[in-house]
């Protein structure tokens, strides 16, 4: 054993020695044979040595041997990387070529106007809900005051995982859960993916987006509903655009109001237009008074309290915002219509 260990010292010695005098890259690799060659380096011939060993002290010399191969690795890596080739990188750029362009991805429009509405409504004191795609149909209806067999529910193409749990129809659910776990004053906005059984045509998607809007405190009025929904929209599309409310129904609002703005591509003005169909106004969101019953069912004291709530489709409203003629572009995929949208 104490033979082997002076061997190592005396290898490792001269391992030092001929590296110093190493001066390029073919005498290094020369050097990287002799010792770390598999089959006939000197530490293959050391580590061969090991058998003649004694069991109980071949651990200590197994360790001082690869210390030694490790050293040298080192070593050499180190050396290698000194002596490698220079690189010719600028010589090679032809500074005459066209650059190359990159294209660094951009996020899709519609969670893009998705941001733009909610920053409308975080700018008026607005905070975000969030709440589960997959729903109970106490939250998606029975809570919402729609009764059991109700003719009601017909207008929201349900898709049922089961007798009682479905994919969500509308944001709508997301109030009764705020309203479960906070007490007035609330004002929350709620962005979020909604299912229906509908086949996709240019303004039908089985999976569209809306965001839900939800106030109730002391004193709210049918006026704060209609300054907030008008404030909304002129801040969305632009000052001069002309909104109309009209009385509409739905179980979870009374009086219930939809909301129209003119017409974004003919302004009124065409008679054959594709996107209003000739009557100058465009249906874009449904709104109303908290119905009593709702309040009730959350235990809120409608005697007490009041609020007003409303519903938008997100993918809907920006058909209207960039003037496309069909939602279904929104999900094909193309790049070549995805990236005309960017950050404004
Ligand atoms: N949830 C309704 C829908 O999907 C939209 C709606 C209407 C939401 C009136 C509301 C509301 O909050 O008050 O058609």
């Amino acid at each position: 054993m104490e033979n082997l260990k002076i061997e190592i010292q005396n290898k490792r010695k001269s391992f030092e020695d001929a590296l110093a005098k190493v001066k390029d890259r073919h005498s290094l690799q020369d050097i990287r044979n002799e010792y770390l060659s598999r089959q006939r380096g000197i530490i293959t011939g050391i580590f061969e040595q090991l058998k003649h060993v004694k069991p109980e002290e071949r651990p200590e010399i197994g360790n001082l041997i690869n210390d030694f191969k490790n050293h040298v690795q080192e070593r050499v890596l180190a050396l290698q990387e000194k002596f490698a080739a220079p690189k010719k990188v600028l010589e090679k750029v032809d500074l005459t070529l066209p650059g190359e362009k990159k294209y660094w991805g951009a996020p899709h429009p519609i969670p893009l106007f998705q941001q733009e509405i909610e920053n409308i409504f975080l700018r008026m004191g607005f905070s975000i809900a969030d709440g589960p795609e997959i729903e109970t149909d106490y939250y998606n209806f029975g809570a919402l005051n729609f009764p059991p067999h109700h003719p009601a529910r017909d207008d929201w193409d349900t898709l049922y995982i089961t007798d009682d749990v479905l994919l969500r129809t509308h944001t709508s659910p997301v109030q009764i859960r705020v309203m479960e776990k906070k007490k007035p004053p609330i004002r929350i906005i709620n962005p979020g993916k909604v299912y229906r059984k509908e086949a996709p045509d240019p303004t039908h998607l089985p999976m569209f987006f809306q965001v839900e809007g939800l106030v109730v405190d002391l004193g709210i009025t049918f006026a704060h509903l209609k300054g907030t929904l008008e404030y909304f929209l002129k801040a969305l599309f632009h000052e001069k655009i002309k909104i109309r409310f009209r009385p509409s129904f739905f179980p979870f609002t009374e009086p219930s109001a939809e909301v129209d703005i003119e017409c974004t591509v003919c302004g009124g003005k065409s008679e054959d237009c594709r996107v209003c169909g000739g009557g100058g106004w465009i249906e874009i969101l449904g709104s109303g008074m908290v119905d009593p019953q709702v309040l009730k069912n959350v235990n809120i004291d409608p005697e007490k309290y009041s609020g007003f709530a409303f519903g938008l489709g997100v993918d809907r409203t920006a058909m209207f915002a960039y003037q496309i003629p069909d939602m279904r572009y929104f999900y094909e995929n193309d790049l070549r219509f995805i990236r005309q949208f960017s950050l404004k």
